[in-house]
């Protein structure tokens, strides 16, 4: 039996402006956390952007986007998610008036992408918080921001209104609970920020994610907008039931997120937290009104499952996108360590409809892996990335599992759909793409574009809906 997918699913692939845009500074661009940052989300953080950082160059992407549209277009997207550089459209963030070239590149985009009939899908905030907010105002931890991204999404709402329909609040807000710096702005050191301020700045972002889908709706009713969960299914590790109640704990750290953004209410089980760990969220007047505007799909990223143990001398054995768990016996894992496990991504479809009811959009998910480029029959350079394309085809197929069980999935979008820069190491030989850019870690390369085996196979998938893929 094929794998059958919805018509018009929206089939596709995804980035984030930090990773591939470059031209740091063009075009009136303030510096982000991101310029900061060169060796990626786990390392150091400069005064200044420095020339180590391969983000700076990215992949060029802000002068060759025309080129890379083209080349979605040709494998057939239906949607390309990507995000806005806030400090492209506020430098520093606090100010009143936005940079009028940093709407106009976007447009163009988003242009673009309509001249072939691909849908963009924008996320607001993705790992890029102007550094202006971070440093003098700690990021997320400061109300005032609450304020600077209803004014940041306000302005996108009104200009992109009729261009830009699928909407993402923040990329992946739960991963604020590990990378406060990068998911949250917040500039005090991981290991010195406290629970209090730290819940403080989520309760802020959830407020803020609330706004913006109140105002989008206002703006443009026809705008749909979703959040955006780094997933994780999280399974005990054994039968024991203390394992049971630690994944289940675990999970509800996660799931805090999704079911604010869902039901609009904080969990019973977060108040239990908060009591036990001295939290105390400070509420303004209206809060818990805003935060009654739910979103309209859930959205998340899936790479890895994790297992949990209540015997703290077996976690934290394996690695996976900014959280880490013990170590799964039954899977096999990425040259970064990363855990494969398909069938994660039907439990994980399954258990968020279970949950919310709501449409489900998946917006990363993809293999960083070492490609090596070699002389195609016809000359032009290639990679025959097979262990890409059959864990692609493997996640995939488990899509078609979920649709069968009954869920309701918009779409698909492949993560790094042409190579980056990595957000974890900053590498840019993690390669996610089914176009290779010709960009090596030593800063040297042409930047030139290659079809991958993945590109044809990918574009094979879409032109059939689902049907060409191998169970
Ligand atoms: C997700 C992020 O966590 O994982 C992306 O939203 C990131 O920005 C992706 O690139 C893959 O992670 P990495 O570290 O391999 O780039």
């Amino acid at each position: 039996m094929s794998v059958q997918f919805p018509e018009g699913f929206l089939w596709g692939g995804a980035v984030a402006a930090n990773q591939c845009e470059g031209a740091y500074n063009e075009d009136g661009k303030g510096w982000s956390t991101q310029d900061v940052a060169p060796q990626g989300i786990k390392g150091p953080i400069t005064e200044v952007p420095t020339e180590d950082n391969m983000k700076l160059v990215g992949i060029d992407f802000y002068h060759r986007y025309k080129e890379d549209i083209k080349l979605f277009a040709e494998m057939g997207f239906k949607v390309f998610r990507t995000s806005i550089a806030w400090s492209r459209i506020f430098p520093n963030g606090d100010e009143l008036e936005p940079n009028e070239k940093g709407l106009q590149f976007y447009d163009d985009l988003f242009d673009e992408c309509h001249k072939y009939g691909i849908e963009p899908l924008v996320t607001i905030s993705h790992y890029e918080t102007p550094l202006h907010l971070s440093k003098h105002y700690n990021g997320w931890v400061n109300r005032e921001l609450v304020g600077f991204y209803e004014r940041y999404s306000r302005t996108l709402f009104t200009r992109y209104k009729g261009k830009v329909k699928y909407w993402l609040t923040f990329n992946e807000i739960n991963s604020i609970l590990h990378e406060p710096f990068m998911s949250g702005g917040i500039y005090t050191p991981k290991d010195k920020l406290s629970k209090q301020n730290l819940y403080q700045a989520i309760h802020h972002e959830l407020v803020a994610s609330a706004l913006a889908v109140k105002i989008g709706h206002e703006i443009d009713p026809e705008a749909k907008i979703g959040c955006m969960i780094l997933s994780m299914p999280t399974y005990p590790l054994t039968p024991n039931p203390d394992d049971v109640i630690a994944a289940m704990q675990t999970e509800h750290l996660n799931y805090f997120f999704g079911d604010v953004h869902a039901r609009g209410i904080y969990p019973g089980y977060m108040k239990r937290y908060f009591r036990e760990h001295g939290i105390e969220i400070h509420m303004e007047p209206g809060d818990a009104e805003i935060l009654k505007h739910t979103v309209d799909f859930i959205s998340f990223s899936y790479y890895v499952s994790i297992c949990e143990t209540g015997d703290d001398s077996r976690r934290n054995q394996t690695e996976g996108n900014l959280f880490s768990g013990a170590a799964n016996p039954y899977l096999e894992a990425s040259e970064w360590g990363w855990q494969i496990d398909p069938q994660g991504l039907r439990y994980v479809l399954n258990m968020f409809y279970d949950r919310y009811q709501k449409p489900l959009f998946i917006v990363e998910n993809g293999l960083g892996a070492k490609d090596v480029l070699i002389t195609g029959e016809d000359g032009v350079p290639t990679v025959n990335d097979d262990y890409r394309i059959k864990y692609l085809n493997d996640h995939l197929v488990q899509v078609g599992e979920a649709i069968e069980d009954g869920i309701e999935v918009m779409g698909y979008t492949s993560w790094g759909c042409i190579d980056l820069v990595s957000a974890s190491t900053a590498e840019l030989s993690k390669r996610y793409g089914f176009i290779y850019v010709d960009r090596h870690d030593d800063n040297t390369g042409t930047l030139e574009r290659y079809r991958k085996k993945s590109f044809y196979w990918y574009k094979d998938v879409i032109a059939t809906n689902g049907q060409s893929l191998q169970r």
